[in-house]
This record gives C-alpha cells, structure tokens and sequence, in this order.
C-alpha cells in the first residue's frame, strides 16, 4: 500500500507528521519527486538533492520505501527560457507553453540533454539509499503530435530506415494519389495543418513514429537507470485507455506497468464506470501479460480543471482496490496522501481534505491497508485465473481513428462491448496486443481486425485448428498494416478462416437495424451490416429488415478442433451474452452462473489454490450465488452459497482446485 507525496509542498514539520500517520495507517510506500525539476535543479546545473533526502530520511525511518519519479514532465522555466526548442509545436506551428506540463517534445536535442543530465545525477545519488527500491520514469506519457524542426527531421530518419528509399515510401503509402508523389527527402514533413484529407498510410505512419520518439525518449532514461541502479525496478505510470501511444512498445523494456486508475464516481456512471475500469485493468495486465501496479488511483472528489465529480460513495475507494488486486494488481499507491491547498489541482483531493482532519475517506483507506497488509502474504505471487482473449492494437485504435467508418461506430466501444458482456458472465479475459502469442486460449474475441496481414490470419487459424474458438467481427481484414485495402473479399486475409465473406455491406450508423437468430430470437443492431455469402459456414443469424432481409448476418464454422464464429453486425448486448454463454458452455470455460448487474468477479490462483474476488460496484445491496461454502479472507469465518453484499460490498473467498 502507497502514497503519493509532494514533499515540496509542504513545511518539513509536516513531513514528520505525514510519515508518522503513514506508518500507523499500514502504509509502505510513498512515491515523490516526478515534478520537481525546479527544486531539484534550481538554476541551470545547479543541483540540490538535500530536500529530497531529507524527506526521504524521515520515510526510511518510518520503514516507508520510495518511488522516485523522474520530473522530466515539467521542464523548469530556465530551461524552456534558455532552450524554446524544449517545447512541442502544434500542427499550425505554435508552441505548446508552459504553465501546465508535459510541454517537452520528445524529440528536442535541449531537452534530451537536460533530462539525461538530471535523471544521471539522481540515479548516481539514490542508487544505494536502502529506502529507494524503484523508478517510475516521467508521468503519463502520450503523443505529443509535435511539429518542430526536430520531429520533422526525426520522421524523415524514421521513414527512412523502416523504407529505405523514398520508391519504397510512395509505393507503400499510395502517394501516386493527388499527384503527392515525393521526390526529394526534404519534401517529406510532419503532417502540417492537422487536416483529416491526408494519406492515412501517412497519418499511421506518423502515429508510429511519434510512439518511437516516446519510446526513445523514455529508454534514454531507462538506460542511464539501469546503468546506476541495477538493483532497482524502472517502470511508467500510464494514463488510461483508449490511448495513440503504443502502450505495448513503451513497456518493452519495463520492468512493469503501472496504472493511473480513476473510476468515475458519478452515480449514473456506478455500473458503467465498474465495467469500463474492468477493461482497463485487464488491458494493463495484458501489457506485459504479468501483474502491474496501480501508481495512482481515487481518494477523494476528483475536480479542478473541470467541476468537481461526486465523492465516492462509502466502500468505493475500498471496493476499487479491491477491484484492481482481484485483476492483477500487486501494489496500490493512492493519489494523493493530502489535498493540496496550492497550485493547480487544488480540488483533486487525496485520503486527507484541506482541513487537515483524517475524515471518513481516510478511515475507510486505514481499514483497506489493514486488509491489504493481513493478506499480501497470502496472496503475494498469485496470479490471474484468465479464461479467454480479447485482442486489441493501438494501430487499429489509429487507424479507426483516422477514418472513422461511420457515425456511432468506435473501435474502443466495441471492445467495451465484448468485454463487458464477458465480465458480467464471470468471465475474466486477457485483453492483449493483437500480435501475441495465443496459444492456448479456448476462446478469442477479435474485434474489428480492420488491418490484418496474413502471418496473424495464420496465426488465429492455427489457434482455432487446435481448438479455440475465435470470434470475428465486421471490419475485419480490410486493410494491410500500411492502411492500404486489400483487393479481396472481405474479410481479407480472414476471409478462409471465416468461411464466408461479404458480398456487400450498409454502414447503416445510428439508423436501428434487427436481426433473427437460429432460435427465432431477435436483437436490434447498428452501425454496420455486412450482408454475408457464406463459404462452408453455417448461418446462425439473418437480418430482419432492409433490402438484405433474410440474408445472412452471423456465421460459424468448424475448423480442426475449434471453431470460427464471423459476426457482421453490431448488435445489442443481450446478443453478446447469448452467444457468448454458448460459446462459453461448448469450450468448457468457467464461470458463475448469473451475477447481477454491476456485481464483478475475478480469480486470482496460487498453486492449487484459488481465490475468488467478488465485488460489489454498485450504490445498492446485492445477493450473489457463489455456488457453495467457502471460507472468507476477510471475514474469517465460512460464507455462501449465498452472499448478501452491501453496497460497494467486497468479498474474497479461499477454494481448492
Ligand atoms: C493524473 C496525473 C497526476 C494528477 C492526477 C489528478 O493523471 O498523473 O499527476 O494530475 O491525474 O489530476
Ligand atoms: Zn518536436
């Protein structure tokens, strides 16, 4: 259990205090510093550490570890003074100021410089102080869309070793169009002006080039850490989803990743809000395919720069760690240990309000980390019971990005989608990059696949041979990975596993569409109608309306020893659910049967034995059925079949496999 702590806010008087009340409370771990250029290096060169340890005395004699974050996110004003090139240029040229953060581009020589030079100094000075275990490096990176000399000049060197001549560029991008053919290496630049008309094999292009300049920008750091501080972790605090940034290359060569996790507390949003998180936490886990850390997450109303949301409701901050423990969370470190009575998130609010007085937020935080402490043993290297795959990419993300198919439709909605039908059938999914390894999944959903090559068509159709059952959906294998179409049927390259393509298809948008099942069932669907010409799959679904009624809309067809399921239309979840407690039952999959709404489980295995995280996300009372007698974690004494949870109620039961 951890803090996060700005010691430069506040008299060192309170440092003692805050340390003091940390120790009593169950707290381990702080994390300081991430944006403290200006009094770690006050004037250029000008080094001064000897706050810093100070602060960091007063933790390590409270047996309190420390994170230190590198404070390369808010370059001190000396340096944007001396070196403007420090800061990010917006499409139409003018520079991103100061005043907020993150106003560094990534690729400016200055500020590679000066964030090498700082990040040296603390690693040399921290490596050996026994209370410093790791680093997290920046804060919250994301796609700067920087337009500076330095970034064009980048992008061409960039184009230049993925295609090695300017042939190779017009070739792949399809310049020919609007007579955009380029000649010389100085006509290539970042795409100015911003607009939507440009070549979206251009506009991916720069997407993955401006992921590899935060990348590179972020193992500059890394290296130097790992040179010093071999025996420390090095990690980044991530910002949420959906994301440009390729998360997946930013973590390479991480040690873990960690989260910034802010459930929405509005009560309009308390099931939705338990979903989407649900989606996140799994994404997170799917980074590295291994447990991460939650660097940030809910303590307080968050607000300041828009109006302030609802505080959480009793039993949330609690039941939200819970949440993030139960889907692969080995650490938990709360923003922040104090509302901050200066600067610009003053209404941000951590465990601690302005007053001053521990309140009733803080009194539910005191009894998690004493949960949370009494059971890390227990479940410390337990890890995640997953029992199917969700494939997701940030290039699709861009690419959907970049033209957008049509009103309503939105690749992340849908991963929402499956995912949540998933959860509320008790079924914890891996949602991993698109191009990983599946073996071994009995079931892989895999929304939208709208670029596929044919070494992941390979890939899935060995998987579904061996036995899994894989799910397709509509926008499937429409292009190659440089955003070009294909000329084939769709779906493309995945048009053989599926057995069937599309004849045709109506990007019907918001207008309501049904379709009829096998079963004489019907569900109402959107966005998009791919009229289907089944190729040696079955037909399970036909639409009901339009000039395609009775044509097929969903299909399935064997395949060695699994199955191929080809959906072409977005329908209404109980659709999802339907189909999906089929699947489930055929391919041998477990799961509860029947949570209610907004109630989630998640299974975290050890060994032989399991144990079962059941949450209750909601603002009521709620009856679940476990299915059994079990005995409790938390309250040390057998519980179930039945489990009568209250609102924002957390249950976690022991079983053996
Ligand atoms: C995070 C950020 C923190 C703080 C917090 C609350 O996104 O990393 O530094 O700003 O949000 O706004
Ligand atoms: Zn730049």
């Amino acid at each position: 259990m951890g803090v996060d702590y700005y010691p430069e806010h506040w008299e060192r008087t309170m440092w003692e205090q805050d340390a003091n009340l940390m120790r009593e409370t169950g707290v381990s771990l702080v994390r300081v510093a991430e944006f403290a250029w200006s009094r770690l290096e006050p004037e250029e060169g000008g080094y001064d550490f000897s706050w810093l340890d100070d602060a960091i005395d007063v933790f390590d004699r409270q047996g309190i570890k420390v994170v230190i974050g590198t404070p390369t996110c808010t370059p001190p004003n000396w340096l944007v003074n001396r070196f403007p090139d420090v800061l990010p240029v917006d499409a139409v040229l003018h520079p991103r100021y100061p005043g907020i953060r993150g106003h560094r581009c990534y690729n400016s020589p200055s500020m590679r410089l000066y964030a090498e030079r700082i990040v040296e100094k603390l690693a040399r000075h921290y490596s050996n102080h026994p209370a410093v275990i790791g680093w997290q490096v920046d804060n919250e990176f994301s796609l700067n869309e920087c337009h500076c000399e330095s970034c064009n000049k980048q992008f061409r060197r960039w184009l230049s070793n993925k295609y090695g001549s300017l042939d190779a560029i017009n070739e792949a991008w399809g310049t020919v169009v609007w007579s955009g053919e380029y000649s010389s290496w100085d006509q290539i630049t970042t795409p100015l002006g911003g607009t939507a008309y440009k070549n979206p094999s251009y506009l991916l292009d720069y997407k993955r080039f401006e992921t590899d300049s935060v990348v590179e920008f972020q193992q500059l750091q890394v290296n130097i850490l790992r040179r010093y501080c071999p025996e420390h972790f090095v990690t980044h605090n991530i910002w949420s989803y959906p994301m440009s940034l390729d998360y997946y290359k930013l973590c390479e060569t991480l040690d873990f990743a960690s989260l910034d996790y802010y459930p929405n507390t509005s009560p309009e949003k308390a099931v939705s809000s338990g979903y989407s998180g649900a989606l996140t936490l799994d994404l997170t886990r799917g980074i590295k395919r291994s447990p991460f850390w939650i660097m940030e997450t809910i303590s307080g109303p968050p607000g300041c720069w828009f109006p302030m949301w609802r505080t959480p409701h009793p039993g949330l901050i609690r039941a939200y760690a819970w949440q993030c423990i139960s889907r692969g969370a080995d650490a938990l470190v709360h923003f922040r240990w104090r509302s901050a009575p200066i600067g610009a998130e003053q209404f941000w609010h951590g465990l601690i309000d302005h007053s001053n007085v521990p309140g009733r937020r803080f009194e539910e935080y005191r009894v998690l980390c004493e949960e949370v402490n009494r059971l890390s043993e227990v479940l410390g290297g337990s890890v995640v019971l997953s029992e199917a795959a969700v494939l997701h990419s940030h290039d699709l993300y861009n690419a959907f990005g970049i033209q957008p198919q049509v009103e309503g439709m939105h690749y992340f909605d849908h991963l929402k989608l499956y995912h949540r039908a998933l959860t509320k059938l008790g079924i914890v999914a891996d949602v991993v990059n698109m191009t990983e390894d599946l073996g071994g999944y009995r079931m892989i959903i895999a929304p939208s696949l709208f670029l596929t090559d044919q070494s992941l068509a390979d890939h899935l159709e060995t998987c579904v041979k061996n036995g899994a059952t894989l799910i397709l959906t509509a926008r499937s294998g429409v292009k190659n990975m440089n955003n070009v179409c294909w000329m084939s049927p769709l779906p493309g390259p995945l048009a053989d596993v599926a057995g069937t393509t599309v004849a045709e298809y109506d990007p019907v948008g918001n207008d309501i569409h049904a379709i009829r099942t096998k079963s004489g069932k019907t569900y109402s669907c959107s966005q998009w109608c791919d009229i289907l010409e089944p190729a040696g799959a079955e037909t399970i679904a036909w639409y009901e309306d339009d000039f395609f009624a009775g044509k097929a809309a969903a299909t399935v067809r064997e395949l060695g020893k699994g199955k191929v399921y080809y959906l072409g239309t977005i329908a209404e979840e109980s659709f999802y659910l339907d189909l999906f407690r089929e699947v489930v039952r055929e391919a041998g999959v477990n799961r509860l049967p029947g949570l209610p709404e907004g109630v989630q489980i998640s299974v975290r295995s050890k060994g032989t034995t399991l144990y079962m995280f059941i949450m209750n996300l909601t603002r009521k009372r709620q009856i679940v059925s476990i299915g059994g007698e079990f005995s409790s974690l938390l309250l040390r004494k057998t519980v179930g079949p039945e489990l009568d949870l209250d609102p924002y109620g957390v249950e976690i039961v022991k079983m053996e496999q």
